[in-house]
């Protein structure tokens, strides 16, 4: 492949359409091979845009809004990060030639549960949980009893858990309704699933070109409200179960074709493997491949992209934990102690410029001889970081630097107020 330097006119160019923890680390994989990186997001200062060329702030809902950007950046490719963009403007731009990733089509399929789900089960015959879509608080009863209980309720737009529920019993199912309705994207259908008492749950980090299909590891995850607090990889697998998880990740992939790196969210239950969802695009839970690959699921992504080789090496056994905010602030601050920065963990923050409970602002990455072992110190030096800045610590140590009080004051106050 030729490389150029960016900011030339015959530069190779990315757009990320979503400019998130994710897409700051394709941009920074972008970087390191010279393509020159737009990104875009609908608030300033995301974190992609920080390690950009050029970041653009629109409503990337808004079909005219994103076409005609695309039409003056002219990338090379565009890489959506996020679910909620412009489908319509994704496929006028494939039209006008412009490279999408890893597809429009794909992009539109995994974008609501229902079409991925139909394409899933129906089209490819891959084994999912028993489910059916309702528009009516009646039809949710009528679903609901017939797939039996505890049932999973969920919009067919939306992600990281929002609008989701458990129904134990029909008595649960107006609370349902009521929570999937009040949750952001369009909750208009919802879609009502078979609770699957499975073992494990995993991802499996599928890349592909033309030329070739390559699995990472399964990445075990642990779960809570939603979103994923905890990831660690490799995650065992009985041979048969693993075997049966490249098989749905491989025709999935095939099934939505083009580049780029899908993350396949699967349950286990002994032996029978079901497939849940899929993002055609780097996955939150594998960024514990920041610590264990040669090539982090970001690097591989840009490297399917481009249609470079899909070689790597897994180097270490690892784990993940995200790091929550507890409060909401406008000049956000994290404070980790030095237990974090070990010769086996370190620390990413993603420099969002505002925090809210909930928000996740950073991730430990951790190694060890064993995934367990690395999840163990995953979960333990997690608890040492922070978003309620350590008053005491800092005054003690501005204490030992300086002797006027209310200089040590200043400091510690612009800190953590910025002012
Ligand atoms: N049918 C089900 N049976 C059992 N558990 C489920 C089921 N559906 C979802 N879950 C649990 O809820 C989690 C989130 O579900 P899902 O992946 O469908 O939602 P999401 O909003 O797309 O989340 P994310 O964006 O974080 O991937 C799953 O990882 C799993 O732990
Ligand atoms: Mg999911």
């Amino acid at each position: 492949m030729h490389f150029t330097a960016p900011l030339k006119s015959n530069s190779i160019k990315i757009m990320l359409l979503g400019s998130g923890e994710l897409g700051k680390e394709v941009a920074i994989e972008a970087q390191r091979l010279g393509i020159e990186v737009i990104a875009v997001d609908r608030y300033p200062n995301a974190p992609a845009h920080q390690v950009a060329h050029e970041a653009h702030v629109i409503d990337m809902q808004n079909r005219e809004a994103v076409l005609d950007l695309i039409r003056r950046v002219r990338p090379d490719y565009i890489l959506p990060e996020i679910e909620a963009i412009s489908i319509d403007a994704l496929f006028d731009a494939e039209k006008e030639g412009f490279h999408v990733i890893p597809n429009a089509e794909a992009v539109n399929k995994t974008m609501n549960r229902k079409n991925i789900r139909k394409f899933a089960a129906e089209e490819l015959g891959l084994k999912t949980s028993a489910y059916r879509f309702v528009s009516s608080f009646d039809a949710l009863e009528a679903a609901a009893d017939s797939i039996g209980y505890p049932c999973v309720v969920k919009p067919v737009m939306s992600s990281s858990g929002h609008g989701q529920s458990v129904a134990r019993s029909r008595e649960d199912l107006q609370k349902c309704w009521e929570i999937a309705k009040e949750a952001r994207g369009d909750a208009s259908e919802l879609i009502v699933e078979e609770f699957v008492e499975f073992d494990y749950e995993i991802t499996l980090l599928t890349a592909r070109t033309e030329k070739e299909t390559i699995f990472c590891e399964p990445i075990g995850h642990e779960q809570k409200g939603g979103d994923y607090i905890f990831s660690w990889q490799p995650a065992f697998m009985a041979p048969g179960a693993r075997e049966k998880a490249e098989e749905i990740a491989k025709k999935i992939t095939d099934g939505l074709g083009g580049r780029g790196i899908f993350g396949v969210e699967l349950f286990v239950k002994g032996e029978e493997v079901y497939f849940s969802e899929v993002s055609p695009r780097p996955h939150d839970t594998g960024m514990v491949t920041l610590i264990t690959q040669s090539q982090s699921e970001f690097a591989l992504h840009l490297r399917a992209v481009l249609g470079l080789p899909l070689e790597f090496a897994f180097h270490t056994p690892g784990a993940s934990a995200a790091y929550k905010a507890k409060r909401h602030s406008v000049t956000p601050v994290i404070h980790a102690e030095d237990a974090v920065f070990a010769a086996d963990s370190f620390i990413r923050v993603f420099g969002k410029p505002e925090s809210h409970e909930g928000r996740r602002m950073a991730v430990v990455l951790t190694m060890a001889a064993s995934e367990s072992e690395a999840l163990k110190k995953a979960k333990e030096r997690i608890g040492y970081v922070d978003d309620y800045a350590n008053v005491t610590k800092m005054v003690e140590s501005e204490r030992e630097e300086s002797e006027d009080e209310s200089c040590v004051i200043k400091k510690v106050f612009k800190f953590i107020f910025g002012k």
